[in-house]
């Protein structure tokens, strides 16, 4: 979940990074190149990995070759998904993986085998979040459910996301919002396409996603006064800058010993805090001592069960800010990648819209949450789209509580865990042809994977008990603003454009770096009734 983008803030890790470190990783690099063969001979020695005669004492899970201090972090590089994997291929055993990232060192498991050992045999020794001093300041002693620790407030604030907010019952009750905001999302691209111009896709769908999740969250009614929707881009923005980049205090820990450096991270978190507070607690304040409607918001139902879960108002801030924070980002850059695959893809577009025309009625102005259950294709893309283009390509990383033996190998108490769920979906071994877009692999009678976190190969929400309660949230939104995208549009990529850019950035979320220009061109329904069915 944890993530977020925006252009103009995007920071690659190293750029990130003190100019003094740049230095002195430009030192160490120099170094490194000096101690190569030295580096070799201990490598071929690592590679052994010594079983211990007795059974007794366990050894640590393989290692590149690193430097001293900054440890592996410069074998990382701007995208760690596709580093560890070619770092897991050559040094990694079983898909398990031990780095260093600066002076703390850890685990990453890159087959589906070892991530079945990480989130289901040892799950309940695993299941922990690293201690994070931005995410602890922003979120006020991390009372949330994302950056919590495992334990007992974790459990009861995760209980009453799965068992009161997210179910598939109060998903389904959000059906007419999101409804609507597709019809208000339509009537734009249509507008575009009347003018013969071209759509900002990432605009538009960024704005989607957030205007879903406000509404879900406070019935609409809140955000959309004045600019509060930007105030609220705006948080979110600042948000992912602190707590989804690169905080060398997470690599470097004793930084936080000097006082003056623990204070500024502590007065940057708490200026986006302030800035949070100020909205939550008008939002809040909106709905207290309201009788509650027909449908209630998350909002409403957060304070009706405050009480009973044994919650404060600041937990409930806390929780609306993961929310927020792990919801808009993620479904927002699964959108975005499923139209680029479908525009390089024009085969699989062109039977994704032939199921959709024709299961839809003739003459009927969008696609219904009652039509998706007759389209498969539909769900298919979707599927593949997330096994190719995970949005938190290394989940959230896990947090060993004690020593666990995995295979043979000690998993050390207290260190990080990165599952590389990227590296899964793309694992040659489980899935043909695993580079290409290829929706079809989801649809024969005997293929049953699903990723509901028992495919361990296909993990984009993650497994075990820190599975993402939001799956269902976010596939009702997918399938529905995709189905009304195809059925009442083709799509074309903007006249001398050439094929559409992939590269990734990444930050905890990984997303397309360039934005996604489209032509759309209306798509003449079938219609038997002018009279009828106006309504977008
Ligand atoms: C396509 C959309 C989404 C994707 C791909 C996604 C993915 C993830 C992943 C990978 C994790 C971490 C799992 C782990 O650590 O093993 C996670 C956690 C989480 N997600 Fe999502 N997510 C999505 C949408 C949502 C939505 C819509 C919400 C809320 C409405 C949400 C709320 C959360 C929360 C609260 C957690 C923390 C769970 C915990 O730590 O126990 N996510 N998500
Ligand atoms: C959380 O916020 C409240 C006030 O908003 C403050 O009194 C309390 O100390 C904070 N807790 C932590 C752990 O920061
Ligand atoms: C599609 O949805 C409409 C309106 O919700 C409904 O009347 C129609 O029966 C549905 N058709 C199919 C094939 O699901
Ligand atoms: C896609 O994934 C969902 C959820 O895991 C699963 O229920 C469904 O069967 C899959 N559908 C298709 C057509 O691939
Ligand atoms: C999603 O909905 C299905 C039923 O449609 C339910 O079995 C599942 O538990 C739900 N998942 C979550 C994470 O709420």
């Amino acid at each position: 979940m944890i993530n977020l983008l925006h252009e103009h803030d995007e920071t690659p890790p190293m750029a990130a990074m003190p100019l003094f470190l740049v230095f002195f990783l430009a030192f160490l690099a120099l170094l490194h190149l000096a101690m190569k063969q030295q580096g070799a001979a201990r490598r071929s020695k690592q590679n052994k990995h010594k079983k211990p005669a007795d059974g007794g004492l366990r050894c640590l899970p393989p290692s590149p070759p690193g430097l001293p201090v900054i440890g592996h972090l410069h074998l990382v590089g701007f995208l760690p998904h596709v580093s560890l994997r070619g770092l897991d291929a050559r040094y990694g055993r079983g898909g398990l993986m031990l780095i260093r990232l600066g002076a703390v060192p850890t685990l990453v498991v890159s087959s589906p085998r070892a991530a079945e050992a990480v989130t289901r045999t040892h799950d309940h020794r695993l299941a922990s979040r690293p201690p994070s001093t931005s995410a602890a300041a922003l979120l006020n002693g991390s009372l949330d459910v994302a950056f919590a620790a495992y334990g007992e407030h974790w459990r009861q604030a995760k209980k009453l996301l799965t068992t009161h907010l997210l179910t598939a019952r109060k998903v389904q009750s959000y059906r007419a919002g999101r409804e609507e905001e597709v019809r208000l999302a339509v009537a734009k691209v249509r507008g575009a396409a009347e003018a013969g111009g071209e759509v900002d896709m990432s605009e538009l769908l960024y704005g989607f996603t957030t205007d879903v999740m406000c509404r879900a969250v406070s019935g609409g009614r809140f955000f959309k006064v004045g600019d509060r929707t930007r105030l609220f881009r705006e948080l979110l923005d600042a948000t992912a800058a602190l707590i989804g980049g690169v905080n060398m205090e997470d690599y470097f820990p004793w930084l936080l010993r000097f006082g003056v450096y623990r204070r500024a991270i502590c007065a940057k978190a708490d200026k986006v805090r302030k800035r949070w507070d100020e909205l939550l607690d008008r939002v809040i304040d909106d709905h207290e001592g309201k009788m509650v409607e027909e449908e209630p918001d998350f909002i409403e139902v957060l304070l009706s069960h405050q009480h009973e879960y044994g919650l404060t108002k600041d937990h409930l801030k806390a929780m609306l800010i993961d929310i927020f924070f792990g919801g808009t980002d993620t479904s927002y850059i699964v959108l975005e990648f499923i139209m680029a695959e479908l525009l390089r893809n024009p085969r699989v577009m062109s039977v994704l819209q032939a199921e959709i025309r024709r299961c839809v009625p003739e003459g009927q102005q969008m696609v219904t949450e009652d039509n998706l259950s007759a389209l498969p294709y539909l769900k298919a893309v979707i599927n593949e789209t997330l096994r190719l283009h995970p949005p938190a390509p290394l989940l959230a990383p896990h947090y060993s509580m004690t020593d666990v033996h995995v295979d043979g190998y000690m998993i050390p108490a207290k260190i990080p865990i990165l599952v590389n769920a990227w590296a899964l979906g793309r694992d040659k071994s489980v899935w043909a042809d695993a580079e290409e877009f290829k929706p079809e692999r989801f649809m024969g009678i005997d293929v049953d994977i699903n990723f509901k976190g028992n495919d361990f190969q296909f993990l984009p929400f993650g497994a075990g008990r820190r599975i993402c309660p939001g799956m269902n949230f976010s596939i009702s939104t997918l399938e529905i603003m995709v189905a009304n995208l195809m059925y009442r549009f083709n799509w074309e990529v903007p006249v001398g454009m050439g094929c559409i850019d992939m590269t990734e950035v990444f930050r905890l979320t990984v997303h397309r770096k360039e934005k996604l220009i489209l032509v759309p061109k209306i798509n003449a329904l079938r219609i038997v009734n002018n009279n009828f069915n106006n309504k977008s």
